[in-house]
């Protein structure tokens, strides 16, 4: 028997994977399809103060071996997640549960994270200071920033707070460095890259908003590098994103110093992948000699 089981900060999950915020709507949309309890835990739809329709279409391009998205932050507004989407959540899943925040000024992500913090069906909170699709300050961008927000969000709640930073930075050892001093308990990353692609018909940006994230298998080499960096720097868990789509991917990324794994693009693609991701792991697990998933956490260092 393997032990799939790990620790992020004092939560035990079941097995490291969590579906990205972003990528699987409020969860509870996947409980038609599949046993959503199978899951370490879930990132919700990333949500703001106010209700947001995002960006105009179109806001999605495929790409070889990912896709970019310029969603914008569409989601209907935290007091309807609060009463709507997190009820029907804790309806059909027992397992914790992420509330993904975003924000366009500090005072923002602090008032959503306070409406939050009174949730007891939220676990975790997870502060996007990094979406690429929307018009506000560099949070993610400046350690005195993102500093700030820590500290406005960490000052309202006494949730967990893990930042998700962006990739789109010179140092992220600096960025992930200034959370942890401001008092952050976790790090999430990485977003998504900023690109474009161009119809060759048209001649013009596929995208409406011209550029967007792009995320899929292709980033993956570049999250890996980003989470080693980073655990070598700062001594709060880290939740990896970027590029996961199967039972190895997870396992490279634990080996470089993730606690938990994020699988964001995959679920687009195929519905099933952090299902089958969590069936393939014992199997993976024992191919490569690997008793617990707690004990190679960092493993590559
Ligand atoms: C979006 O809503 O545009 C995507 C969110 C993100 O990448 O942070």
């Amino acid at each position: 028997m393997v032990d799939l089981s790990v620790r992020l900060g004092d939560l035990e999950l079941q097995n490291p994977v969590i579906p990205a915020s972003g990528t699987f709507g409020f969860g509870y949309e996947f409980a038609e399809i599949y046993d959503i309890n199978i899951l370490g835990g879930i990132s919700i739809k990333g949500t703001t103060r106010e209700p947001r329709f995002g960006n105009p279409t179109p806001r999605i391009a495929e790409c070889t071996s990912g896709l970019i998205n310029s969603i914008g932050l569409q989601n209907p507004g935290i007091d309807k997640v609060i009463s709507e989407e997190l009820p029907k959540l804790r309806a059909c899943y027992k397992n914790p549960i992420i509330a993904n925040i975003g924000g366009f000024s500090i005072e923002e992500y602090a008032e959503t994270c306070q409406k939050i913090d009174g949730e007891d069906q939220v676990e975790i909170i997870e502060v996007n200071v990094s979406c690429p699709n929307v018009e506000k300050e560099n949070f993610a961008e400046s350690p005195e920033l993102v500093a700030e927000v820590t500290k406005a969000v960490k000052r309202v709640t006494t949730k967990p707070v893990f930042i998700k930073l962006s990739p789109s930075v010179t140092n992220i050892v600096e960025i992930a460095k200034a959370c942890e001093d401001a008092g952050a308990d976790g790090i999430s990353l990485i977003n998504t890259l900023l690109g474009m692609r161009i119809d060759l018909k048209t001649k013009k940006p596929v995208i409406n908003n011209i550029k967007g994230g792009f995320s899929g298998p292709a980033i993956l080499p570049v999250a890996l590098r980003m989470v080693y960096e980073v655990y070598e720097a700062v001594d709060i868990p880290i939740m990896g994103i970027g590029g996961v789509s199967s039972a190895e991917d997870v396992i490279e990324m634990m080996l470089a110093g993730a606690s938990a794994v994020q699988v964001g693009a995959a679920n687009l693609v195929e519905p099933y992948a952090c299902k089958n991701i969590i069936e393939e792991l014992p199997e993976v697990m024992k191919r490569y000699n690997i008793d617990s998933l707690k004990n190679i956490i960092g493993g590559a260092h």
